[in-house]
């Protein structure tokens, strides 16, 4: 009869607690089977008694341990329907970070000029001199090239990080036929004392429209679009200036309103703001870039990517952009 409830107890499945507990009492309570198997013994003849404790003992053994495995069992359930089984519990908080506010505002820049035909061009940031000054107007000892402090990579002046995106526009009409229309944002490097308002590195976007018959009315339209789009309403102003790689030259001054104090400190209490440079691309530059400068024209413009995110986010240190604290990366969450 005990080796009966060995088989029994062996076969024992449970999915819960209580039926476990049940099965515990059954057995190993006080008034349980073992109990009654043990008060037994004393009735048991001699000679059988040694077999009969060894089965009972096995019964007590083998209730236990099924006990402990179908508990342990149970528990391990718990736990992975903890992770995986309810699925309507709330996700774990995870960290989104934040785009740096230099691409926020390059992608805008981006967006507004594809959406007038603009293609994006890049290339690389350690150049060559004939791509960074010779192919531009600018061949060797020409006293222009001091405007630009160059960083010179090693002892070898040909090569040097580029100090301006000017050089993609030379490798893009290297590379293409007209018509053109080619925007280059990138990093620029440039030997100057890094201060609040300016680095020894920065970013730039630069573009570049070639055509028959493109004259100085398109530049100037093109770029009063651009500041609307990304300044809102706004004036542009072009004062004459120069530019080895352009002719006529002019620089551009965006007038956008003060509304706040920081605009205003911002301008510098004129309300002009000097953003870029632009010009018609002189005819040597084309020629030297293997474009026709009989047939073909165009202008070109480059601005600085920092100092604009500096004004349209009111950030008044140029060198938080490179800090990297996340406290102030944090703050950038809500933009695009
Ligand atoms: N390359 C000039 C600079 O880095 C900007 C510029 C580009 C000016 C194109 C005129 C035309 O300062």
């Amino acid at each position: 009869k005990i080796k009966e409830h060995i088989a029994i107890v062996k076969g024992f499945q449970s999915k819960s607690l209580d039926d476990i507990e049940a099965f515990r009492i059954k057995y190993l309570g006080k008034k349980g089977l073992l109990n009654e198997f043990f008060a037994d013994f004393k009735n048991v003849p001699n000679e059988q008694k040694k077999e009969f404790g060894q089965t009972i003992n096995m019964l007590k053994t083998s209730a236990a341990d099924k006990i402990n495995s179908l508990k342990q069992a149970l528990e391990n359930k718990t736990e992975e329907k903890g992770i995986y089984g309810d699925l309507t519990r709330p996700g774990e908080p995870m960290e989104i970070g934040a785009r740096h506010p230099i691409s926020i505002v390059k992608n805008q820049i981006i967006d507004i000029f594809s959406r007038i035909g603009f293609n994006v061009s890049e290339g690389p940031e350690i150049e060559d001199d004939w791509h960074n000054f010779t192919a531009l107007n600018l061949p060797e000892y020409h006293p222009a090239r001091d405007m630009q402090d160059t960083f010179f990579i090693q002892t070898d002046p040909d090569i040097l990080l580029r100090t301006h995106t000017s050089s993609v526009q030379v490798r893009y009409m290297e590379n293409n036929k007209p018509p053109i229309r080619t925007i280059s944002p990138g990093r620029v490097y440039r030997n100057e004392a890094i201060s609040a308002r300016s680095h020894c590195f920065f970013h730039q976007v630069e573009g570049l429209y070639i055509d028959k018959d493109v004259s100085f009315a398109d530049l100037k339209q093109t770029l009063q679009f651009f500041t609307t789009e990304l300044f809102g309403k706004s004036k542009i102003r072009l004062r004459p200036s120069y530019f080895p790689f352009t002719e006529p030259s002019a620089e551009v001054d965006v007038y956008w309103g003060l509304e706040t104090e920081t605009d205003y400190k911002m301008t510098k209490g004129t309300g002009w703001l000097e953003i870029m440079g632009c010009g018609m691309v002189d005819p040597n530059v084309l020629d030297n870039c293997g474009i026709d400068s009989r047939e073909y024209s165009g202008f070109a413009f480059g601005m600085g990517i920092d100092r604009i995110a500096l004004l349209l986010h009111q950030i008044s240190d140029i060198r938080l952009l490179s800090e990297n604290d996340i406290r102030f990366l944090e703050q950038f969450k809500s933009a695009l």
